[in-house]
């Protein structure tokens, strides 16, 4: 695709159809970055590729009582989220295409990450932030040398800001653009990778608009196409109680996404109320025979404690999955192979730890 758009003329969501391939024998020999599935991600030109040799997270296991469960530490990526996977492609496509001027609109972290790749690609960037995002991935955007505004009320009113921005500039949204989920998909390779090139059973993870849902979800599908593996892991998608628009929906057997009244929550990044790409998200996990978790702030807290505790230093919205985890084990069978992450560090929110340490 050589043209920049980032939705449908129709107005709708824009998917990519992509033929990905695995060469395997070659790909083990390449350095350990999400690189080294080349093949797989869809910029032509090595030469527009922005990257700081990131990905390949560790994959370590963590003792919950009785039971082991496998977690992607991805609050290792250079700006301390998950989301670096999808502005390395994003970011490497845009560049491709000749634009030099994008727009994104966050809850901080996807926000930092497009930030830190802008720079590497010397790409101007405008992101907009609500106004009660984390003063550290405040300043972790600022210091990136973008445009950073941030708006008053919620996140959609957020969105709507930098959407009117857009019709001027290129829409580099980590939930619009498909190129970001071609990104997140990389986290299924390196899982399976790391697994002897099996899947796992079940996938623990966090929702708000899905970029790593949705792009995990694709990662499987293309490795099942190119017969690497033989299932598609069982999807459990996590939402915060305060804010849980999925987790109502498909309790409710519904195949829209009904608005909801959101409170707010210590889990930031994941305080979605009516995600754009709900239905999407919705048949994955259905398909996937998998289910929702919503987790409460105590739950949310006491997980944080702990995981911090083992010496793992997280910010409150990843610690909101390993609330899910901890919800999810007590029906887990034995052998079951369960695996989750950590999306984001600990450092980010300094001031929301401070309050709770
Ligand atoms: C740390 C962290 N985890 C998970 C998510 C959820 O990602 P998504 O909203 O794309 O589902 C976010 C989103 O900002 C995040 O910052």
């Amino acid at each position: 695709m050589n043209k920049n758009i980032w939705r449908c003329e129709c107005g709708g969501l824009l998917d990519l159809e992509f033929d990905a391939r695995f060469p395997l024998k070659e790909i083990t020999k390449r350095k350990e970055t999400l690189w080294r599935y080349r093949e797989a991600l869809p910029v032509e030109d090595d030469a527009n590729i922005v990257s700081f040799d990131e990905g390949f997270t560790p994959l370590i296991s963590v003792h919950f009582n009785q039971r082991n469960v496998l977690i992607k530490e991805d609050h290792l990526f250079p700006s301390g989220s998950f989301k670096d996977r999808g502005a390395t492609v994003m970011v490497s496509k845009v560049k491709e295409i000749g634009v030099n001027r994008i727009v994104e609109d966050s809850s901080g972290n996807a926000g930092a990450a497009l930030a830190a790749y802008a720079a590497r690609a010397h790409i101007l960037c405008d992101i907009f932030v609500p106004d009660y995002t984390s003063e550290g991935k405040l300043v972790q955007i600022r210091a990136y040398g973008v445009n950073l505004t941030k708006v008053k009320g919620s996140r959609e009113d957020t969105s709507s800001e930098a959407m009117k921005f857009a019709a001027k500039y290129y829409y580099a949204s980590h939930y619009w653009n498909p190129f970001f989920f071609h990104g997140t998909k990389t986290f299924s390779f390196e899982v399976c990778e790391q697994l002897g090139w099996k899947s796992p059973d079940t996938l623990i993870l966090p929702v708000g608009n899905g970029s790593l849902l949705i792009g995990v979800y694709i990662g499987f599908q293309e490795l099942m196409r190119e017969n690497i593996i033989e299932k598609i892991p069982r999807f459990i998608g996590v939402q915060p109680e305060n804010c849980a628009p999925l987790a109502c929906s498909f309790k409710k057997g519904l195949n829209t996404i009904i608005p909801i009244e959101k409170k707010p929550t210590i889990a930031e990044g994941i305080m979605i109320a009516n995600p754009i790409r709900g239905v999407q998200i919705l048949n994955i996990v259905r398909e996937s025979n998998g289910d929702f978790i919503e987790v409460s702030e105590e739950e949310i807290i006491e997980a944080l404690k702990e995981m911090i505790a083992m010496g793992f230093y997280i910010e409150p919205t990843s610690a909101a999955t390993i609330a899910g985890v901890k919800k999810y084990l007590p029906r887990s069978s034995s052998g079951e192979v369960i695996v989750s992450t950590f999306t984001g560090h600990g450092l980010k929110t300094t001031e929301t730890l401070s309050k709770i340490f």
